[in-house]
């Protein structure tokens, strides 16, 4: 690597600095997405240590790095093919960043007043694409759906304000209309 690498320990003493200096979810946002993106860029992220897949998943999460108190988590995500996540919302804000392969989001707008239990309504509002350097981001109610269309396994890198089984948040079903916790296995 060049001089122009940007390393882990560079993105997590940003990572400590803007999330000390900023509580709104979106300035953080702002801020730490190119930085994801640069350290995507200049690390060679995917190697034979991220061969082994959770296929009762469909999805591998490897954790690079969290805070003792869960906060500042980096994940590198590999997406198995013709597999995804159903709806989910993250309860912390998020930057992903693409690596290899594409990924489809599908976003959804919460229609309910989520004061049922168990129950939420959900409206489809726009679906895009996910490439290599394209950045995605989101709030914490934010919701969405990640879906890997192609033939091989594509991979992402995900940064969140705090790591995703910590949060408390939701998957949904949007035909069944039912909300309940969401937690993944992770690596
Ligand atoms: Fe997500």
């Amino acid at each position: 690597m060049s001089d122009c690498t940007y390393d882990l320990l560079q993105l997590v003493a940003d990572l400590r600095q803007i999330t000390g200096e900023e509580s709104d979810e979106s300035r953080i946002v702002r801020r730490v997405a190119p930085l994801v993106r640069k350290f995507a860029e200049t690390s060679r992220l995917v190697t034979e240590t991220h061969d082994r897949h959770d296929e009762s998943q469909g999805f591998t999460l490897h954790l690079l790095h969290e805070e003792p108190d869960h906060s500042n988590a980096v994940f590198l995500f590999a997406w198995l093919p013709g597999r995804g996540t159903p709806a989910h919302n993250h309860k912390t804000w998020g930057v992903v960043v693409g690596i290899e392969g594409e990924e489809r989001e599908t976003w959804w707008r919460r229609i309910d007043d989520g004061m049922r239990p168990g129950y939420a309504q959900l409206d489809r509002v726009s679906e895009r694409r996910l490439t290599p350097g394209g950045i995605s981001s989101f709030l914490s109610d934010d919701i969405h759906t990640v879906w890997n269309d192609t033939d091989s396994v594509s991979w992402s890198l995900h940064v969140y304000g705090r790591h995703i089984n910590h949060t408390g948040r939701s998957e949904f079903d949007p035909v069944a209309k039912t909300e309940k916790a969401y937690v993944l296995n992770v690596e």
